[in-house]
């Protein structure tokens, strides 16, 4: 196994700011990925073990992300911490969300296949770029832009040298996270706007 088939690239971690839970996806399974207050993000099973509702609709508080339904609140171990309707109560240990491994690395969040042991090692380093933007591509056929031997596609676009990871959908798709060289914002906007272009004809194809 290579390192980038042990981890997709899920999210720019400018995205993810403290206090924030969103959903995403890797490996085809749905993820609730969040930050805590002070900064640690963690990947987690988008699934409450109370009765299912999705934790990415649920909420931060300090170091512990709670579910919007009966309020259950899950410590970053992903232990339950606390059931409100039974406030004496100890959640028994066995109540615990299944969590993936996460890394963060040259910019992005990646997730780790929770079926394939340890990590060969980190994922792999885009450099030092700057965040541009994520972008769900629902087409097949996108799926097919070459790849450097590292996962990532480099390419120069509007004179700016671009790079993206790509995280297949469960549609089929992909969703790209791009990032850039240092460059004008005017530069910028002209990368994001023949993204969007791109989408639109892979989308129509
Ligand atoms: S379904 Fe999550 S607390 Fe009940």
């Amino acid at each position: 196994m290579t390192m980038s088939s042990f981890w997709q690239p899920v999210a720019l971690s400018r995205d993810l700011p403290p206090l924030v839970v969103m959903p995403v996806s890797a490996f085809g399974r749905d993820i609730a990925l969040w930050r805590s207050a002070q900064g640690r993000a963690a990947a987690w099973a988008d699934r409450c073990p109370h009765r299912g509702m999705r934790l990415s609709h649920g909420f931060v508080r300090g170091e512990a992300l709670s579910c919007i339904y009966h309020g259950w609140s899950y410590a970053e171990s992903g232990a339950c911490l606390r059931i409100p309707a039974h406030p004496d109560l100890t959640p028994p240990e066995a109540i615990r969300v299944p969590i993936f491994p996460l890394a963060e690395v040259g910019g992005l969040l990646w997730v780790g296949d929770p079926e394939a042991g340890e990590p060969p090692g980190p994922p792999p380093d885009p450099g030092a770029l700057e965040p541009l933007r994520s972008l769900a591509v629902s087409a097949a056929g996108i799926a097919g832009l070459a790849q450097g031997l590292d996962g990532f596609w480099r390419g120069r676009i509007a004179d700016v040298a671009v790079t993206a990871a790509s995280n297949p959908r469960p549609d089929g798709g992909v969703t790209l996270h791009v990032l850039t060289e240092p460059a004008p914002v005017a530069a910028r906007v002209q990368v994001s706007r023949w993204l969007e272009r791109l989408r639109h004809e892979a989308e129509a194809a």
